[in-house]
C-alpha cells in the first residue's frame, strides 16, 4: 500500500511575525518548507506528498514532483485540524481507507529520516502512533498572575511531535467527529484519543522542533546542518 504524507502548510505564522507565513521564510538559503518536503520525499517508504496550502497562496513554488515522488496540493482551512482533514480527503484513490497515512507539519524541517522509519515500523504494528519525547523539565501549573501554583508530575508526560501515522479512514472519521463536537484538536493523536484510541508514542530526537518563533530559525539551521545526511 502506498504511504502518502499530508503536509499541513496553510498556517499564517503569526508567532514568527514575518513578512510572510513562516513556511516561506528563508532557512539556510531556501524557503523553510523546501527543507521539510525534501526530507519527506527522500524517505524510501514515502510514496507521495499532499501539501495543504492556504486559499490563494501565491508563494507556493508549484512543485509537482520531488525525488521522483508526486507532490500534490489542496486548500486547507481555518485550523490545523481542518487543513489535515482537507489533505486526507484529497489523497489519491490508490490510498485505501485501511492504508496508513502520515501527517507532518511543514514547520518541522529538521525531522530525521531514521525517526520516520522507526515511527513507520512501530506504529504500523500498533493502530497508529506519533513521534514524541518524554518531558525533560519540571512542569509547573501557573495561576492567572503567573505564579507557580503546583508542580505536575513529569512521569508519563510526553511532548507530541510529527509525523503522526494513522489509517486514512480512521483518522478522517476521528477528525470529522471532533469537528462535529466543535473540538479543535491540536494534533491527530488527540482526535484519535477522543474516539477511544491510544496511539503509540515513539520516542524521536529533540531535533524535530516546530519552528514557532523568529529565534527558532537559527536553531533550525544548526539542527538541519547537523542531520543533513
Ligand atoms: N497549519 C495549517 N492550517 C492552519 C494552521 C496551521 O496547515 N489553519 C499548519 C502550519 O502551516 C504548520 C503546522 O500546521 O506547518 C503547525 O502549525 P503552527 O506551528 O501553529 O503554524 P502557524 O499556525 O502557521 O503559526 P502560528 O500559530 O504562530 O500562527
Ligand atoms: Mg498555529
Amino acid at each position: 500500500a502506498p504511504l502518502w504524507c499530508v503536509v499541513p502548510a496553510a498556517g499564517r505564522g503569526t508567532r514568527v511575525g514575518g513578512d510572510r507565513p513562516k513556511q516561506y521564510l528563508t532557512l539556510a538559503g531556501r524557503p523553510l518548507i523546501e527543507h521539510t518536503l525534501d526530507r519527506l520525499a527522500r524517505h524510501p517508504h514515502i510514496a507521495g506528498l499532499m501539501v495543504v496550502l492556504s486559499a490563494g497562496d501565491a508563494l507556493w513554488s508549484g512543485l509537482s514532483e520531488l525525488h521522483g515522488k508526486p507532490v500534490r496540493t489542496t486548500v486547507g482551512g481555518a485550523e490545523r485540524c481542518d487543513s489535515v482533514l482537507a489533505g486526507l480527503d484529497a489523497l489519491p484513490d490508490e490510498v485505501a481507507d485501511d492504508d496508513f497515512a502520515l501527517v507532518h507539519d511543514a514547520a518541522r524541517p529538521c525531522v530525521r529520516l531514521d525517526d520516520i522509519t522507526r515511527l513507520i515500523d512501530r506504529a504500523s504494528g500498533a493502530d497508529g502512533g506519533l513521534l514524541g519525547a518524554p518531558l525533560r523539565d519540571t512542569l509547573k501549573r501557573a495561576d492567572a498572575a503567573g505564579r507557580s501554583e503546583l508542580t505536575e508530575p513529569r512521569e508519563l508526560r510526553w511532548r507530541a511531535f510529527t509525523p503522526q501515522m494513522f489509517r486514512r479512514g480512521a483518522l478522517s472519521a476521528a477528525l470529522r467527529q471532533a469537528a462535529r463536537d466543535r473540538v479543535t484538536v491540536s494534533d491527530e493523536a488527540m482526535a484519535m484519543e477522543l474516539v477511544g484510541h491510544a496511539p503509540l508514542l515513539v520516542e524521536g530526537a529533540e531535533d524535530n522542533i516546530k519552528v514557532t518563533t523568529a529565534a527558532d530559525f537559527a536553531l533550525a539551521e544548526f539542527l538541519l546542518a547537523r542531520t543533513a545526511s
